[in-house]
C-alpha cells in the first residue's frame, strides 16, 4: 500500500503492531522484555496484537551494497524473498516498535544491517500514517545515539515517531528504578495507542524537512530513474514535504533556504572533501 495515510483505519479489530528486536539475544534480551512490557500496557488500554520480528532469526546476510533496491527497484534486492514480505507486513501494521541495545556506543550491527535493506525507503518513503516507538537499552550510556538513529530511520521511511524510551539494564535489579520504568512504559503505551487512534499525520521536525529536501534534490538529479518517476507521480517536486501537514513556518523557510543553497552548490560543483 502506498497511501498518504491509513491511520485510524482499524475499527473492530485489534491494533496491529510490528516490533523489530535488534538484539542478538532474542527472547533473553532486555530489548524484547521492554517491548513486552509496552505490549502489556497497550493491551490494558485496547486489544493489541504485537508480532515480534527477531532480526537475528530473520538471518539476512550483510547487505552487499549493490544499491539495486535504490536504483533498479526494491524487488531486485538479492534478499527480496525475505525483505519483501517484511515490508508488506509493515504496510499492514498500525504501528512499529524499533528496539535495539547499545553496542559500543552505537546501534547493533544486527539492526544496522537490517535497516540497510530498507535504504530504498529513504528515497521512496511510503509508510505515512504509521506511528512508531523507538527504544534502546544500555548498561550505562549511548542511548541517545541509538534512539536518534532509530527515530531518524523510521521518520525517513515515512512513519511518525510518537515517543522514545531508553532503559539502563544495569539498574533493573533496583525496585525503585523498575517502578520508574513501569511508569514510563505506561506513558509510552498511552501515547502510542492515543496517536494511532487519532489517526492524524504528524508535523515534521526540522531534520525531517531537511531530509525531504535532500531526497528531493537527489531525485531531481536522477533523470528517468525509479526514484524520479516515484517523486514525479506523487507531485513531490513541487512540495515542501511529503504530506500536506501544517509545518512550522520558520522550519519551512530555513529548510527551503538551505535546500536552495545546496542545489546551487551542487550545480556549480562546489563540493569539497572535508576533515
Ligand atoms: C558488544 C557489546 C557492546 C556494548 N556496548 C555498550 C556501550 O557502549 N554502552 C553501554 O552502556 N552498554 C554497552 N553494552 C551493554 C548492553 O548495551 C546492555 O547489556 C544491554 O542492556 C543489552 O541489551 P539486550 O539484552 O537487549 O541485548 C554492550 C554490550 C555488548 C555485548
Amino acid at each position: 500500500m502506498d497511501a498518504q495515510t491509513d491511520g485510524g483505519s482499524h475499527p473492530g479489530r485489534p491494533l496491529k503492531i510490528l516490533a523489530f528486536v535488534g538484539s542478538p539475544r532474542n527472547e533473553q534480551s532486555w530489548t524484547w522484555q521492554i517491548m513486552t512490557r509496552i505490549e502489556a500496557q497497550m493491551q490494558a488500554l485496547q486489544p493489541t496484537e504485537v508480532e515480534y520480528v527477531f532480526l537475528q532469526k530473520v538471518g539476512v546476510p550483510f547487505c552487499d551494497g549493490c544499491l539495486s533496491c535504490v536504483n533498479v527497484g526494491e524487488s531486485s534486492c538479492p534478499e527480496y524473498a525475505t525483505i519483501g514480505p517484511i515490508a508488506a507486513k509493515i504496510d499492514e501494521a498500525d504501528g512499529l516498535i524499533l528496539g535495539a541495545p547499545v553496542h559500543t556506543f552505537a546501534v547493533t550491527g544486527l539492526m544496522k544491517n537490517f535497516v540497510e535493506y530498507f535504504m530504498y525507503k529513504r528515497n521512496r518513503p511510503s509508510f505515512f500514517g504509521k506511528k512508531a516507538v523507538v527504544t534502546a537499552t544500555a548498561s550505562g550510556g549511548g542511548h541517545t545515539q541509538v534512539l536518534d538513529f532509530l527515530e531518524g530511520t523510521a521518520t525517513a521511511w515515512g512513519c511518525d515517531v510518537v515517543t522514545r524510551l531508553g532503559i539502563s539494564s544495569s539498574q533493573m535489579n533496583k525496585p525503585q528504578y523498575v517502578e520508574k520504568v513501569d511508569a514510563c512504559v505506561r506513558e509510552v503505551a498511552a501515547t502510542f495507542v492515543g496517536e494511532i487512534n487519532k489517526g492524524e499525520l504528524g508535523s515534521p521536525k526540522f531534520a525531517a524537512l531537511m531530509n525531504f529536501r535532500a531526497m528531493q534534490n537527489m531525485a531531481r538529479r536522477q533523470p528517468d530513474s525509479v526514484n524520479q518517476h516515484f517523486w514525479a507521480d506523487r507531485g513531490w517536486f513541487d512540495k515542501e514535504y511529503y504530506t500536506d501537514v501544517p509545518i512550522n513556518p520558520w522550519a519551512r523557510m530555513m529548510a527551503g533556504y538551505i535546500a536552495r543553497k545546496m542545489r546551487r552548490s551542487i550545480r556549480k560543483g562546489n563540493a569539497k572533501p572535508f576533515r
